[in-house]
């Protein structure tokens, strides 16, 4: 088992600055899951880890040793990929048993390791065939297998679940959770999948063009965003945010007035912010409350989703293009066309500067 360590990671792919000094710990057993947008970095960051592209500045240290210039099979990385990438000719026996095989393991150890992973993934009874004859989860399976054999001391997967379908995602996304349980591995993970980056890590990592956006376990990425870009990109249906403008500040918060909804008395501190400056307030679908309209506060429902047991109901945003989303437990009262009024709960309201910044609560209730 490793921690691995990023330390100013820098690359540069022609005059493209991919990654930007980018700082990480990552530590021993701990699984860790990188997030972002498309093109952020992401499969870059995971193969300068394991050794796939050469680092164009800064360090990285796998426990307290530099690895960069280590090649990859003497880094004790293990890597699975989206696209699996298994010998069609192969068994699956002989699949697994390839890396040990080029690393000129005896017999005795390479069928050991064998039938230890094979137990491990339940692929006892599919050694003899070839990957042709396996479903996709079972070749999901055997390519996790693959890696495994060798003892990685850190296991790196880039999205490994996206070529399955919804049903075996879930199951091999417990599959997964349950082998780091079981392994305590080192474990990075690249996903797409709000649900597996919520579900399987102990620490998520949010990247956002060339740069890491937020580091923390999901409880506070999703309680505490320090960023607006974290609070829309986690959590499911997306956070709601509404443009406000800041009143006053005295000393339990902060006064705003949300457009469209009116004012509200928050506890953020908003001590820093110039007079009257231009804030967004951020409201998560379930801690936005409906009621009969009152005055301005008058917003139509353009949508409403009933998903068994809890209801979506979508909001004309008046101004911007993004839809409102309120979130409750079925049955609904509310229906399509009708206009409500938008009450948050101000307890749970997050308050964005104009550069996007998360204004905190003061430090003393933050605390309570
Ligand atoms: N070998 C390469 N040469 C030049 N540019 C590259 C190379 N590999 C990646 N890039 C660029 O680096 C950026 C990051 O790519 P990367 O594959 O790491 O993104 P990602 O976050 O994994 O995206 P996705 O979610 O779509 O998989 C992209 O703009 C990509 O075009
Ligand atoms: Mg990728």
């Amino acid at each position: 088992m490793a921690s691995v360590t990023l330390e100013k990671i820098n690359k540069v792919f022609g005059r493209d600055h991919i990654i930007d000094d980018v700082d990480l710990e990552i530590g021993d057993g701990e699984f860790v899951v990188f997030v972002g947008p498309s093109g952020c970095g992401k499969s870059t960051l995971l193969r300068l880890i394991a050794g796939l592209e050469s680092i164009t500045d800064g360090d990285l240290r796998i426990d307290d040793t530099v690895v960069n210039d280590l090649p990859p099979r003497e880094r004790g990385v293990g890597m699975v990929f989206q696209s699996y990438a298994l010998y069609p000719h192969m068994s699956v026996y002989e699949n697994m048993a390839f890396g040990l095989k080029l690393a000129k393991k005896t017999k005795e150890t390479i069928d050991d390791r064998v039938m230890a992973t094979a137990r491990i993934l339940q692929l006892e009874e599919l050694l003899h065939r070839k990957p042709k004859a396996l479903s996709g989860g079972q070749r999901q399976r055997v390519a996790m297998g693959r890696a495994m054999a060798r003892e990685p001391r850190i296991l790196l997967f880039d999205e490994p679940l996206s070529n399955l379908d919804a049903s075996l995602r879930v199951q091999m996304r417990n599959e997964i959770a349950r082998l780091h349980y079981r392994l305590g591995s080192t474990m990075i993970y690249v996903t797409h999948d709000q649900v597996e980056a919520m579900t399987l890590a102990d620490k998520i990592v949010v990247l956002n063009g060339d740069h890491v956006e937020q580091v923390g376990s999901p409880q506070e990425l999703y309680q505490r965003p320090a960023t607006k870009f974290v609070a829309g990109f986690i959590g499911s249906p997306t956070m709601n945010f509404i443009p406000a403008q800041l009143l006053a500040n005295d000393d339990n918060g902060c006064r705003v007035l949300a457009a469209g909804v009116g004012e509200l008395a928050l506890p953020q501190d908003a001590r820093a912010q110039p007079q009257s400056a231009p804030l967004s307030i951020g409201v998560r679908p379930e801690h936005l409350r409906l009621a009969e309209p009152s005055g301005d506060n008058r917003f139509e429902i353009v949508n409403v989703e009933y998903l068994g047991n809890e209801v979506y109901v979508y909001l004309d945003p008046k101004a911007g293009d993004t839809l409102l989303i309120h979130r409750s437990e079925a049955p609904s009262q509310w229906k399509l066309g009708q206009h409500v009024a938008l009450v948050p709960d101000t307890q749970h309201v997050h308050l964005f500067d104009e550069g996007g910044a998360a204004l905190d609560l003061p430090a003393q209730r933050q605390a309570a």
